[in-house]
């Protein structure tokens, strides 16, 4: 029997002890998608795999998602597809194939889906992960970046994190980091020849890389590199400036972080990231910014975007460390049959409850009293209705709270409104 999920993967289950508890992701889905109602994004689903094309061309030929973590395979009509390792290429192909921009303006959409990433797994990274994502198409201004930012905090308060700090980069466009590339490889010359080969390989085709490598010594070194914001263009100076004078006026905190490079390479200009100290190693609860080259380089007209992408694992990990994890949700009423005769009336009682919008159920086992109040324990009901032959003769039943033992009778037709629909 192969009962084991595969490596890096988890099941979410309706269990307290479970690593991920469905009703918890269930909640963060409905907080996401209703904050993202109030700010208009609709949403998006695009398919689970996509031509393997979409990806190796959008998010860069030295980045480790391409390099190393695709799952990736040729499917019977011998095509090369790919399951998708982020949302945002798929958003784009999407948004281009549904013609969502062909009356100009603004696209806000909004997605949640899993990605895939043949990864180390450890607590907080896994080969199959979960995502929100946001994607704003046609605005180059700082608004759509600042909108985007707090829009991403805004969800991040709904939930209840706390202690989450916004980490801000800009990293430019072609000219501005065609003269930092200089600057940079004038600092890297001396201490080059003694580097891997993969440094030497990324110092030559993506030095901005070189800024988020996990070798302290590499890090060690870069902290003393130039920075790509001292060499941005007036364009791009000006647009860092009016985002960071944006968020401080919708007063979401932010810090100026050079290391922030991104590891997808479609990003210009704007990139963040949001981290929480209760992640550890995997500090990153997000990470987002400005592509205004991509959708052009999907095939579609020049037209600038700015998005993120949120770890849905890592804000349950974050929320659990907290404390803050609901207690499990329970039945708001068990249905008890103490006599034989009372079985008809629970199933007819039990329709019209949940008719009423309550969450109702009754021993389908048919067991004893004892048997059913113990049942009725076990689902974390919050009532038990009670219906035996004395209530039957008099149309009511007893209702019993649960939590507290109190117990009274009630009509049987007021026991919606007693116990709180
Ligand atoms: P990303 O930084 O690769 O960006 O992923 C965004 C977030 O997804 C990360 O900060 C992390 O919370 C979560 N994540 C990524 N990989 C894993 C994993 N293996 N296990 C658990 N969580 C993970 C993107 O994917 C971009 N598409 C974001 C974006 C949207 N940029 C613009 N729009």
């Amino acid at each position: 029997m192969i009962t084991q999920a595969p490596r890096g993967t988890y099941d979410a289950t309706p269990n307290e002890n479970a690593t991920f508890r469905s009703d918890v992701l269930h909640r963060l889905e409905d907080h996401f998608f209703a904050v993202m109602a109030r700010y208009g994004y609709g949403e998006v689903r695009t398919p689970m795999f996509e031509h393997t094309e979409l990806f190796s061309r959008t998010s860069g030929d030295t980045s480790e998602v391409v390099n190393k973590q695709m799952y990736s395979f040729t499917d019977k009509g011998d095509r090369s597809v790919t399951l998708k390792p982020e949302g945002t290429a798929p958003a784009v192909r999407a948004y281009l194939d549904a013609k969502l921009g062909a009356q100009g303006g603004v696209t806000r959409l909004c997605y949640q889906t899993a990605i895939f990433r043949y990864e180390r797994p450890q607590k907080g990274r896994y080969r199959q992960a979960h995502q929100f994502g946001l994607e704003l198409f046609g605005s180059s201004q700082p608004d759509a970046d600042a909108e985007i930012i707090e829009a991403t905090i805004e969800f991040y308060r709904a939930i209840g994190l706390r202690d989450t700090v916004v980490l801000l980069n800009c990293i430019g466009r072609a000219e501005s980091r065609a003269r930092f590339r200089e600057a940079l490889a004038a600092y890297l010359a001396p201490w080059l020849p003694d580097q891997s080969e993969e440094i030497k390989m990324l110092a030559d085709r993506n030095p901005l890389r070189l800024f988020d490598q996990k070798d302290p010594k590499v890090n060690e070194f870069m902290a003393g590199a130039p920075v790509v914001t001292d060499h941005l263009e007036d364009a791009s100076r000006a647009h860092f400036d009016t985002l960071q004078a944006l968020l401080t006026e919708a007063g979401v905190g932010y810090e100026l972080r050079p290391e922030i490079v991104r590891g997808l390479d479609y990003y210009t200009d704007t990139v963040f990231e949001v981290h929480s100290t209760l992640l550890g190693a995997q500090g990153a609860l997000c990470g987002g910014g400005r592509y205004d080259n991509l959708v052009k380089e999907v095939g579609g007209p020049a037209t600038p975007g700015v998005g993120v992408g949120m770890g849905v694992e890592r804000a349950y990990i974050v929320l659990e460390a907290q404390g803050d994890l609901p207690p499990m949700p329970g039945l708001n009423v068990f249905v008890v049959a103490a006599t034989e005769d009372a079985w008809p009336t629970v199933r007819t009682l039990c329709r019209a409850l949940r008719a009423s919008g309550l969450s109702v159920q009754y021993d389908v086992e048919g067991k004893n009293l004892k048997g059913q109040m113990k049942q009725a324990d076990r689902m974390r009901a919050q009532w038990a209705v009670i219906l035996g032959t004395d209530e039957l003769a008099a149309g009511q039943a007893t209702i019993k709270n649960l939590a507290t033992g109190e117990q009274r009778q009630v009509p049987q037709s007021e026991i919606a409104a007693t116990v709180g629909a």
